[in-house]
Parts: C-alpha cells; sequence; structure tokens
C-alpha cells in the first residue's frame, strides 16, 4: 500500500464539513502519518549529527507552508483525494502550449478556454510563464524567479484569475517546476556571482578543473551542440559552475539540506498558484555523483519522494509528473520502485511509446513496437502516462540496442536510417524535420520537427499531392488515435490539431537561432481557425474535426480509462499495430496500418483474440460493422478501427 492509498482511506473518515480548524487537524494526521517516512528519506540523504536542524526547520516549515494555502485550495485537496484516481480517467486530454505563443498572454489565454472546450480538452500543460533572462532563456526553462509571472504575460491576478476560470469549467492546470538548475540571474546566482560563499554552496562550483575534470570523464552532454561540456566558468566568483544544460542554467546543489528546504518553499508557491499537477522538470539530473553519469542514482529518487512525501502532508490534491526521458526501464522507477512504490510521481512520460511510434512510422512496421512495449514491466496501478506523439522538445531515439538486434537490425546504422528518413536525406521520405544536437562521436542525434511535417504534410502540400496529403492526414489521426486509446492521458501539442507546420521563423532571432527545437513550436494560427468550418475540406479541418471526434469517443467509453489493462498482440501482420482495452465485459480493440498500401488480416487471427463478425461488433469510429473480403479485414493505408464487441 502507497501513501496515497493510505491518505485516500484517512479522507474517507475526514469530517464533512470542511471548515479551517477540521481541515488543519486533517493536516496533523497527515503529518503524523508520513513524517517518519519523511524523516528516513531526509536522514539518507543527509547526516544525521550535521542536518538534524534542518530537519526540525523541515517539521516547522510544512505547517508554514500549509497556512499559506488558501482555503479554497486546502478543500479542493480534500475533494481530490475524495475523487481517488482522477488522472487516471478516460474524461483525461491535454494540450499543451506556450502562453505567448498560443495567445499572447494569460488573458488571451483565459480567453480562449472555450476552444479546448469545443474540443474536448480538460487538462492544459502551460510551459514557464514566471520571470526569466531576456536574452537566451530555454524557453523560460531558465527561471529568474519560481513565483513572480513574467510581465509579458501578464500578472499573478491574472494567473489566478485563469486558475479559477479554468477549475469552473474543469480544467485541469498543469505548469513546471525547474528542480534541477536555476538561471545565472536568479537571486542565488547573482549572490554567489558576488562572492557570497553561502550560495556558492547552493550550485555545484569549483575554484579549478580539477573536480570539474573528474565529473566530465563520466557527464554525457545534454547539448553538445550548442552548450558543450557540463560547466561554465564565471568570471565575476573565478569559480567553475556545473552547467549540464546550457551555460546559463546553473545545476542546483540538493547535497546541501538548504537547497532543499527553499525549493520545497518554491514547489509550494508553485502549488499555490492553484495549479493541479506540477511537471518536475528534468528531474533524473538531481543528485550529481563523481564517476557516475549522475543521472537516475537512487539519491535522485530518495530526494523525489522526499518532495512528494512533504507536498502530500501540506497539499495532497496536488500531483507530479516525472518529466524523465530516460531508458523505459528507467522511467518506470520514478513511479517509486519496492520501498517507494507509488510514493515519487502519479504520472510520467511515456516516452518509450512516443520513440517506438516514430521509429514505426519511419520502417512502416509495428514488430519493434510490440517487442519493447511488451517485455517492459508494467507500471504499478495508481500510477498513469502521459501519452503523446512529440511535444515542445525533440524526439530522441531512446530505444533498446537488444531489441533493435532481435529485429536483426544493427543499432547504430537503424539510428542513421531514422535520422537521414526524419531529417531530409532520403529523397522517397515524404518527412521534414531537423536535425538536433548531432554528435558525430556516436552517431547520436534528435529530431525537431512538428507533427505534420513529420508526418508529410509539409511535402505533400509543397507538391500538391492530394494522395500524400490524404495519407499525412490519416497519419496525423492514426498517431492520436493510438495515444486518446492506449491507457493514460494523451497530451496534444497546440497546432498539431490543425496540422500545422513547421515554423522556420526562429532561424531569424538571435535569441532563438541556436536552438532549432523552435521549429517545432508554432504561433498557434487563429486564421485557420476561424476558417475551419467554411472549408470542410481543409487538411486542417479534417484533422480538427477527426480529432474532435475520436476526444468525444474516448470521453464516452469508459474503457478507456487508466487500470493497466492493456493488451499488445504481437500481429501476425507486421504491418498492424493492434491492442485491446478491456474494462469488465467492454472490450476494445485498436487496429492501425502503419503502411502506405492495404494490409490485411485473417478472420482466424481476429477470431482467435476475441474479435467476432457481426452486427454487434462495430468501428467506433465509422459506427459501422467491418467488412471482410474473402475471409480478411482489409486496412487501408494508415487506417485505424477502434472495433467494439459485445
Ligand atoms: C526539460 C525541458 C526542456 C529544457 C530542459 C532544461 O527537458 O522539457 O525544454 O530545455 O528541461 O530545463
Amino acid at each position: 500500500m502507497n501513501q496515497a492509498e493510505l491518505h485516500r482511506y484517512l479522507v474517507s473518515k475526514a469530517p464533512k464539513k470542511n471548515n479551517e480548524q477540521q481541515l488543519k487537524d486533517y493536516f496533523d494526521l497527515r503529518l503524523a502519518t508520513n513524517l517518519s517516512l519523511i524523516k528516513s528519506l531526509f536522514f539518507s540523504l543527509y547526516d544525521e549529527k550535521e542536518a538534524v536542524d534542518q530537519f526540525y526547520v523541515l517539521i516547522d516549515k510544512l505547517e508554514d507552508l500549509y497556512q499559506q494555502r488558501s482555503l479554497e485550495l486546502k478543500q479542493q485537496d480534500v475533494e481530490r483525494l475524495k475523487e481517488g484516481n482522477w488522472y487516471q480517467s478516460e474524461k483525461m486530454v491535454g494540450m499543451q502550449l506556450y502562453v505567448d505563443r498560443f495567445n499572447q498572454n494569460l488573458n488571451g489565454l483565459n480567453k480562449k478556454l472555450p476552444y479546448f472546450e469545443d474540443l474536448g480538452i480538460n487538462f492544459l500543460h502551460l510551459m514557464p510563464v514566471t520571470t526569466r533572462p531576456s536574452g537566451e532563456n530555454d524557453g523560460g526553462y531558465a527561471v529568474n524567479s519560481y513565483h513572480e509571472i513574467d510581465p509579458k504575460y501578464g500578472t499573478k491576478k491574472e494567473f489566478i484569475a485563469l486558475t479559477k476560470n479554468a477549475r469552473k469549467k474543469g480544467i485541469f492546470l498543469m505548469l513546471d517546476f525547474v528542480v534541477n538548475h536555476t538561471s545565472d540571474e536568479f537571486e542565488w546566482a547573482k549572490k554567489a556571482k558576488a562572492g557570497d560563499s553561502k550560495y556558492q554552496g547552493y550550485y555545484y562550483t569549483y575554484p579549478t578543473r580539477h573536480i570539474p575534470d573528474e565529473f566530465e570523464k563520466t557527464l554525457p552532454e545534454i547539448f553538445p551542440q550548442s552548450a558543450p561540456g557540463n560547466f561554465t566558468y564565471v568570471k565575476e566568483m573565478e569559480k567553475w559552475v556545473m552547467t549540464c544544460f546550457n551555460n546559463y542554467q546553473w545545476d542546483l546543489n540538493y547535497r546541501n539540506p538548504e537547497v532543499f528546504l527553499e525549493m520545497l518553499a518554491n514547489l509550494m508557491s508553485l502549488a499555490n498558484l492553484g495549479v493541479d499537477v506540477i511537471r518536475f522538470d528534468a528531474l533524473a539530473f538531481l543528485w550529481k555523483k563523481l564517476g557516475t553519469q549522475s543521472q537516475n542514482l537512487p539519491e535522485a529518487h530518495a530526494l523525489i519522494s522526499l518532495f512528494r512525501m512533504c507536498l502530500q502532508v501540506i497539499a495532497p490534491g496536488v500531483i507530479l509528473l516525472a518529466e524523465a526521458i530516460v531508458a523505459p526501464r528507467n522511467i518506470l522507477k520514478y513511479f517509486g520502485e519496492d520501498m517507494l512504490e507509488g510514493n515519487e510521481c502519479e504520472i510520467a512520460y511515456n516516452a518509450s511509446l512516443m520513440a517506438l511510434l516514430w521509429n514505426s512510422i519511419a520502417t512502416k512496421q509495428a514488430s519493434l513496437m510490440y517487442k519493447s512495449l511488451t517485455e517492459v514491466p508494467i507500471k504499478p496501478k495508481d500510477a498513469t502516462w502521459i501519452n503523446y506523439i512529440r511535444c515542445h522538445d525533440d524526439i530522441g531515439l531512446g530505444y533498446d540496442d537488444d531489441f533493435i538486434a532481435a529485429m536483426g537490425w544493427d543499432p547504430r546504422s537503424h539510428k542513421e536510417f531514422l535520422l537521414n528518413y526524419y531529417c531530409g536525406k532520403l529523397a522517397w521520405s515524404p518527412a521534414k524535420g531537423l536535425m538536433f544536437m548531432y554528435n558525430p562521436k556516436n552517431g547520436d542525434g534528435r529530431i525537431t520537427g512538428s507533427a505534420a511535417s513529420l508526418l508529410g504534410l509539409e511535402t505533400a502540400l509543397e507538391q500538391n499531392n492530394k494522395n500524400i496529403i490524404d495519407y499525412a492526414i490519416a497519419k496525423i489521426l492514426m498517431m492520436h488515435g493510438i495515444i486518446l486509446t492506449i491507457g493514460g492521458i494523451p497530451m496534444i501539442y497546440a497546432g498539431d490539431e490543425i496540422g500545422t507546420l513547421n515554423d522556420y521563423s526562429f532561424k531569424q532571432h538571435v535569441d532563438l537561432a541556436n536552438d532549432n527545437r523552435w521549429v517545432n513550436r508554432p504561433m498557434q494560427d487563429w486564421t485557420i481557425i476561424s476558417g475551419l468550418n467554411k472549408n470542410p475540406d481543409h487538411p486542417s479541418t479534417l484533422i480538427y474535426n477527426g480529432l474532435k471526434k475520436m476526444i468525444r469517443i474516448r470521453k464516452d467509453h469508459t474503457v478507456f480509462q487508466d487500470t493497466n489493462d492493456l493488451k499488445i498482440y504481437g500481429c501476425p501482420n507486421p504491418h498492424i499495430f493492434v491492442f485491446k482495452r478491456i474494462n469488465g465485459n467492454q472490450n476494445v480493440w485498436i487496429l492501425s496500418n502503419f503502411n502506405e498500401v492495404t494490409e490485411k488480416l485473417d478472420i482466424g487471427w481476429l477470431n482467435s483474440i476475441g474479435i467476432h463478425t457481426g452486427k454487434n461488433t462495430i468501428d467506433l469510429l465509422t459506427e459501422l460493422p467491418f467488412k471482410l473480403i474473402n475471409n480478411e479485414l482489409p486496412l487501408k493505408p494508415f487506417q485505424q478501427l477502434w472495433v467494439k464487441s459485445s
């Protein structure tokens, strides 16, 4: 039993009427429930003799931070617990966006809530909105403050108005907690630069290259082209500081317990803005150790769990998303393992599925996806995924080399093939993406591009080729159809719902030109959106309406809630990906053809997995019974069926 389950049990005993005193009693109960766990996690990271005072500070801080939370949010915390695992519901459908690129600012976004309602979106991931350096700032992931809203987006008041309006409409909000680093303009960094040794100790700072050189022997490079190495020399303090990401993003030193205490307060200032889910950014990097890659270390897990256990005491309704874009088996660990099972993050990005989908498009086969997804252990029952086909970042080719080899492919040449397929090096490929951070030393590289451009719509429109246009639209819908049905929260990147193409304008912008991820962060095109109904055959209209329909069907069928009831089949036709969702006596099979020619499935095999013909077996997307031809079920190029049999 994890702590969340325990808290749900305890809240069921909590008094019905929520007044301040009763809520405070309930806080005391939560504190008592988690305290010994918090203590053991804290002292697993910090020496008991040296850090005992900080531990007492932590206990008092939990109460102070609780007192700072508004009555409305305290009541909501209790409601959320009573609702159980609301984040696993089929009703959850997400969209990710940059506030300024979507509709200028927070007020602009607030006005567009009806747009989300129309499409069926009820969960928004807003990219960072707090203050950041004015030049390069990694889209706000270089943080100047954890709670001051950047004036270009609006004011705190406007932000709170947005959260309230969203809450009223049943729209959940997610914000980032950039937990691994601050910008070099953050107040601690400024003090460190001015020579304050206390704040130099908040970061990994070194007077000589000795320790940095030792670290470099094993640390990988995140941005090898634009920010090679993991340390930056800072003239003002005459020291090297660890900067695993960009040189203006200083890694926080969590070996110092003061950093944890202050960051807990920063986490709460974000949660108290009224957000429902906190995205723990780059959390795999939280603990650094010489001689290791300093990713996914056990201490990082203990630290995340410590944050989690404290948050559960202060604000039990707020949950965490792990942004761990790491190997499939390592991702699962962020749900918490062994003694920590269920005590880290409730949600994690399904980066493995995302990468496998792109492999399936390029190879036109689903076999690697089947093998990889079925050989990794299943996630804990209270956890869920964010399923996405792409996000604001690059697409990393994070496959397990053993599985690639099992397909009969050489891992390095396969990677090269995928990079060539997506980055314009193969004349026959319709994909239009860019290469991100290519490292000639090991052939590693990642891919950037909008969903539509990577799936061929840009090329098809340039060639004015109706056939490839139709294929691109079918692929966009098929890929989204998978993330809408496979179990978890689907997260659509804003603009993909209308097939927005790559945006190359970043090249002209001095602060963006170094980072081609901006190619896949286009402005929301409101002209196209206002014309959707007038142009029924326009690709944007077809994509928008197709997605809207799939979202509605997802929400109407409880079979799509995530209860770990996924069955993926090894399909005799390697081009077709088949899985089943089950809920009680409801069954839905999702069949997707990744090939550009019609592919067939034999009735015998369909029967063997439980699909029978007859008037009770229909495709939910067309509401028609499916047709067999010569005892075979044909699937057109990139066609998807949602087969319901009862
Ligand atoms: C995460 C973000 C990415 C950012 C990085 C550093 O990976 O998704 O956009 O560059 O963290 O904060």
